[in-house]
């Protein structure tokens, strides 16, 4: 297969590709999951693990991704056909565009939930209103079904509208303002939060590590949060990777967006476990926490109802900048190996993924099944075979090649393919099997 042509799309600027990548980083993963999935794994020590697990694992995975994609300068699939070619390692590429349908299915109904959030605000329904009447809008959402179904479309019109229309023009150039706004805001609700009456509770929560809660499970939940945050495992970055142009330097935008990703991840939870404990809200309600915790802070607020519509309009925004990412990967791979035109690939793509969608809005087991099997097992296990790919099929000289494309030498490469060919690998087989339960022999 002929290498792809060098007149294919790229990034404008370094801004412009840390703005990109960070807004499919920075999304629903930082703050709605990782607190959800936190305070139902018990709390700071289930934070500490998240942390190791973005250094020594999601780091080095990112950057793996990267260099095989702008190696390639191919979608996910062509990119393994072209640099493995007659192996099987294309599979790899066809697993991450399946899981791309599957985690948009219900990250569409929870960016859904944001939107009618946006007009709840908006149309001043969620200012004046106690923790138990609050709880109990989040819970028409459940019984009212249409109404997520509605929410749940529109989002993946509006993830579509920008797809179609090319990267550079539209959310490139709009995360690049507003992505900073949300960190402001989020900062804001930290302070209102930490100053509630009793929110040292909740700082305990999250920050003083409880290790009895620790198991198999909730360290496999740990590293599925970190891949999912990061938007690594299934073929994201390695897409978002075949647009870098080569001056530019891969592993310093690993490490600034995966510190941005894990800062915001963090200031979410600053701002809502305080809040729930104050509020006497359970930590470990599932996917409601934000919804229910955050419009508790609003209402103690100063300028509540304009917060409260910031808030969820950015979170929206949020939302967008990294189920474009998602669609992206299965819309390159459309584009570019079905010979499909633009257009037509993302309407085909997001047709598949409205169905999914809706039957994730209306079927929560099936929402909290893709929610939990895709994190947790399929991006493992992608990144499992992103780090053995580069590791021992790339290799030494050719990942070294091109990680110093840019002209500079890389100083920590010797590391960071040690931690590649070995620790990477190592260490997400035995979270994975423990997670599962598959090593408990060893312990009996
Ligand atoms: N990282 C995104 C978020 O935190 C979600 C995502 C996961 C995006 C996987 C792309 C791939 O919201």
């Amino acid at each position: 297969m002929a290498s792809n042509p060098a007149s294919r799309e790229s990034f404008s600027s370094k801004f412009g590709i840390i703005a990109a990548v960070a807004g499919s980083a920075i999304g629903l993963g930082n703050i709605w999951r990782f607190p959800y999935v936190l305070g139902e794994n018990g709390g700071g020590a289930f934070l500490l693990l998240y942390l190791f697990f973005v250094v020594v694992i999601g780091v080095p995975v990112m950057i793996s991704e990267f260099l095989i994609g702008r190696k390639a300068r191919l979608n996910i699939f062509g990119a393994f056909k072209l640099l493995a070619p007659g192996k099987p390692w294309y599979l790899v590429g066809v697993m991450g565009v399946g899981v791309a349908f599957m985690i948009l299915a219900f990250y569409s109904v929870v960016a859904g939930w944001t939107l009618h959030y946006v007009f709840l605000a908006a149309t001043n329904h969620l200012t004046g209103k106690g923790p138990a009447e609050i709880v109990q809008v989040f819970e028409t959402l459940k019984v009212n079904l249409w109404i997520p179904v509605f929410w749940t479309l529109l989002f993946l019109a509006l993830s579509a509208f920008i797809v179609r229309s090319g990267i550079k023009k539209g959310i490139e150039k709009y995360t690049k303002i507003l992505m900073p706004v949300l960190f402001v805001i989020i900062l804001l609700l930290d302070i209102r939060a930490i100053t509630l009456d009793g929110a040292s509770e909740g700082l305990a929560f999250l920050f003083s590590p409880d290790f009895s809660s620790i198991n198999g499970r909730v360290v496999l939940e740990a590293l599925g949060q970190a891949f999912f945050s990061l938007s690594i495992g299934m073929g994201v970055l390695a897409t978002y990777g075949s647009y870098i142009r080569k001056s530019d330097s891969l592993g310093g935008t690993a490490l600034t967006v995966s510190l941005a990703d894990t800062m915001i991840a963090v200031l979410a939870g600053v701002a809502i476990f305080p809040a729930a404990f104050a509020f006497g809200l359970e930590p470990n309600q599932g996917p409601g926490l934000v919804f229910v915790t955050l419009p508790n802070i609003f209402n103690q607020m100063a300028g509540g109802y304009i917060f409260a519509l910031l808030f969820f309009v950015l979170l929206s925004i949020a939302a967008l900048t990294s189920s474009i990412s998602l669609l992206e990967v299965v819309v390159a791979y459309f584009v570019e190996q079905l010979k499909m035109t633009r257009k037509v690939a993302t309407w085909v793509a997001t047709g598949i993924m409205a169905f999914f969608g809706i039957l994730c809005a209306l079927y929560s087991k099936l929402f909290g099944a893709f929610d939990f099997v895709s994190s947790n097992i399929i991006l493992p296990l992608g990144g499992f075979f992103v780090v053995i790919f580069v590791g021992f099929v790339l290799g030494n000289k050719s990942a070294r090649e091109e990680m110093e494309a840019d002209g500079k030498r890389a100083r920590y490469f010797v590391p960071f393919m040690f931690i590649v060919k070995f620790v990477a690998p190592i260490a997400i087989a035995l979270v994975f099997l423990n997670g599962l339960g598959l090593l408990n022999f060893l312990f009996q």
